[in-house]
């Protein structure tokens, strides 16, 4: 048995509007709005870095679960956007935390669905040897992607989330985890300068490729919509739940029309999906958590509730994951 034991997040106080990009790229409140369904978003200090953001939405989560570092026993970290190229931030996060000795380590580069995937392996951890772990997805996207490419700057947020599992019979529960991926799709979003495909050079960095994301955005939203509505029915037939029973869907925050489409493919009820991309935009891998402790937080979801998380993202990577409260 797996339980939730805390939750957390953190944004950053800087608020970007929509009007605040139409001054830097050719782009209008109207536009971002219809196709989005984003407001503003959060973006990082200029002291700020992947850690900071990390290390304060942890704390709320150990904090949350009654627990001090002292007492968790491994850390996962996904993100697309680490403190640094190598080590991982789950090696600086240890460190900041006090969280001394215990195995800490990254899920990179799955994009949005890396923090239910990361659920996945914790609760497969949890099962082989029982520990608390803490899980984080964190995202600082608008220091690494460009600020001229109005096809894709105006989407991202920073922001992150967490929680801390563990080995309990009490609620909330984290019930199953469904995960896929599909590889032949790696060029609907990938931002492929600076591996050893494609290496940083002087060249690739005067030209900005280095911060270049390639997006097909309508296969993207295709795939988007149908992979987290089969998920969410996946992990529902696996608990033995339809989707009249459950409280709250917690979708990826990727894009308004995306949360809607999926609604309407799983017949949700009004009000049935979790929205706050309005205020965040997509913070990737820190949107489900963050969601999560929002909502938790403003009395949505309360004990005996069933909850459903779906996300998806670069790979073509997918996961649901379903929670009794
Ligand atoms: N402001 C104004 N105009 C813009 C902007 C902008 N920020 N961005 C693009 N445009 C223009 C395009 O240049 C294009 O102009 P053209 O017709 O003269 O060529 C026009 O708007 C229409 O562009 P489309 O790509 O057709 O717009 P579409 O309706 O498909 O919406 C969007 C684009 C919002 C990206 C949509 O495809 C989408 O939501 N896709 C899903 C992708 C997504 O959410 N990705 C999130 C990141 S990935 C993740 O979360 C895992």
């Amino acid at each position: 048995m797996t339980q939730i034991l805390g939750f957390g997040g953190y944004v950053p106080e800087r608020v970007m509007t929509n009007d605040d990009w139409a001054e830097i790229v050719d782009t209008s409140d109207e536009w971002i709005t219809a196709r989005t369904g984003i407001k503003e978003r959060r973006f990082a200090a200029e002291d700020e870095a992947t850690l900071d953001l990390a290390a304060n939405a942890a704390e709320v989560a150990i904090k949350d679960a009654g627990l001090v570092a002292g007492d968790i026993g491994e850390i996962i970290v996904a993100t697309d956007t680490p403190e640094v190229y190598t080590p991982d931030t789950a090696s600086f996060l240890q460190h900041r935390l006090g969280c001394d000795n215990i195995p800490s380590y990254d899920l990179g580069g799955s994009g949005c669905a890396g923090f239910v995937q990361a659920l996945d392996v914790a609760r497969a951890r949890i099962a082989f040897s029982p520990r608390n772990v803490l899980v984080v997805g964190v995202e600082l996207i608008s220091r690494l992607i460009s600020w001229q490419e109005r096809e894709t700057c105006v989407l991202f947020g920073d922001g992150a989330g967490a929680v801390v599992v563990g080995p309990g019979e009490s609620s909330p529960q984290l019930l199953d985890v469904v995960a896929g991926t599909d590889g032949s799709k790696t060029d609907i979003l990938t931002l492929s300068t600076g591996g050893t495909r494609d290496p940083f050079t002087v060249e690739t960095a005067a030209s900005g490729a280095h911060q270049h994301l390639t997006m097909n955005g309508r296969e993207v939203f295709k795939q988007a919509v149908g992979r987290m509505s089969e998920a969410v029915a996946e992990v529902l037939e696996h608990v033995g739940g339809t989707i009249e029973d459950v409280k709250l869907v917690i979708p990826h925050q990727a894009n308004k029309r995306i949360i809607d489409a999926v609604g309407k493919k799983l017949g949700l009820r009004e009000g049935q999906a979790f929205v706050n991309v309005d205020k965040f935009g997509n913070t990737g891998s820190a949107s489900v958590p963050l969601a999560l402790w929002q909502a938790r937080d403003q009395g949505r979801i309360v004990e005996g509730d069933l909850v459903v998380l779906t996300a998806f993202g670069a790979g073509f990577h997918w996961a649901a994951a379903a929670i009794r409260f």
